[in-house]
């Protein structure tokens, strides 16, 4: 049976990953109703936000989620039915240098969500309120797999090898566990690297294309060779969408796009595709003075080997098998479509990388990667 979603909570929805769920949720089903609360970190930025600021459905809460009694009044008083959770700390090489921020958020914050959740849609009620409690994951807590090996499916052993995926593996634990012992209805989604719109520059695809922009070197960890699976981050939430109506209650789903590139393939695609776009557009010369096309040169040039990340898993893929098998699942956008879409949405929305970039992300990267950047 399908459930409806009325009234939702999305969590993190000032990210990369929330904001576009946000956007790909109010043009599908614009008579639901979103209230997003988002602590504004670092990597959450309300700009992502403003096409849908002003709708009357839509709601800002500027907020942590570790506040236990700013969100049980906001589930109350908001009547929420379903939460969507993807906020968290993302980024696996601060985790290395500060693991601290991703237990506080990833798993204190996942906790008190469902404590919250619990006490409005279970306790003391003699029928439970309709409700969903969508907790979104990543594949790094299945840890990494040898070439020969499968891809990962929803059976594999949870293996995290970085303290990011340790704290997303603790937090789907959690997610499971108030299932089986309270009956909160709970779904999981697991999901491989995305790409697309409004991701923070501090991830490969962004950091290559505003790198090879602005003339800088392009931090390539180890010998390049590490595999990830992407897939378009409107994919992903496509998936997300389809769990919440029709996943089971209590079930993982793993999300992904059988697209396994290794990272030094990704860099130069995005190199060739930049030299491309010089090549046939004298205003981007103008606009991007310091990208190395200007003087002669090509893209490829800024490639620069650096230490690499401590831990580095050397590959993940998915096993979209279930999903696409009980739920239908079925990406729309090919890698093709996909990465040549980003990059003209960075190449339009230049004001808001740099915008971003020029905070403290900046200061950050100076004082933990000088040696890389
Ligand atoms: P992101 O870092 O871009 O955004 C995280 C958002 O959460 C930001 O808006 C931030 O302000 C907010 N946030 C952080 N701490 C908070 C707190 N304590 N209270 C309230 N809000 C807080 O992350 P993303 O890449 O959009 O990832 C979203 C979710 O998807 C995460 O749970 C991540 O683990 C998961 N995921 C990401 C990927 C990927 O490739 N990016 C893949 C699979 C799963
Ligand atoms: O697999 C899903 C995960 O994908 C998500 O859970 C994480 O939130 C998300 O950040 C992403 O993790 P990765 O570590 O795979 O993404 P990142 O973009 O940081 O790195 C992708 C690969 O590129 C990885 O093998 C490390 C490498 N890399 C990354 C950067 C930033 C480099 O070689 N140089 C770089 O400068």
């Amino acid at each position: 049976m399908l459930y409806q979603p009325k009234k939702i909570l999305v969590t993190g929805g000032a990210g990369f990953i929330g904001a576009n769920f946000v956007h790909f949720w109010l043009k599908n089903h614009p008579n639901s109703r979103i209230v997003v609360l988002d602590a504004l970190t670092y990597a959450g930025n309300r700009a992502n936000l403003v096409a849908v600021e002003s709708q009357e459905n839509f709601r800002f809460i500027h907020g942590d989620i570790r506040d236990f009694d700013l969100v049980l009044s906001l589930l109350q008083e908001e009547e929420i039915d379903t939460i969507v959770h993807f906020a968290a700390e993302s980024h696996v090489d601060r985790s290395i240098h500060g693991p601290d921020e991703f237990i506080d958020t990833n798993v204190i914050g996942t906790h008190v969500l469902l404590k919250a959740a619990k006490k409005v849609w279970l306790d003391n009620l003699q029928t439970p309120r309709p409700h969903r409690f969508h907790h979104v994951s990543t594949d790094e807590v299945y840890g990494t797999l040898r070439p020969e090996e499968p891809p990962f499916s929803e059976s594999n052993q949870y293996a995290p090898n970085s303290p990011y995926a340790a704290s997303k593996a603790s937090s789907d634990h959690l997610v499971r566990a108030y299932h089986e012992t309270y009956g909160l209805q709970v779904t999981t989604s697991n999901c491989s690297n995305n790409y697309g719109p409004y991701q923070f520059p501090e991830k490969l695809i962004p950091l290559v294309i505003s790198n090879i922009l602005d003339g800088r070197p392009l931090p390539i960890y180890g010998d390049g060779l590490q595999i990830r699976d992407w897939l378009y981050v409107d994919d992903h939430n496509r998936g997300i969408d389809l769990v919440i109506h029709q996943g089971k209650i209590g079930e993982t789903y793993n999300i992904g796009g059988n697209n396994e590139w290794t990272n030094i393939e990704i860099v130069k695609l995005i190199c060739r595709l930049l030299d491309e776009k010089f090549a046939t557009n004298e205003e981007m010369k103008k606009r991007f003075p310091y990208a190395p096309q200007v003087s002669g040169s090509m893209a490829e040039s800024l490639i620069t080997h650096v230490t690499d990340r401590l831990g580095h898993d050397r590959r993940y893929a998915i096993d979209a098998g279930k999903i696409t098998k009980e739920l239908g699942y079925c990406p729309q956008e090919s890698f093709e479509t996909g990465i040549r879409k980003t990059l003209d949405w960075y190449l339009d929305n230049e004001g808001w990388w740099r915008a971003v970039m020029d905070g403290s992300y900046r200061k950050w990267v100076e004082l933990n990667y000088s040696q890389n950047t």
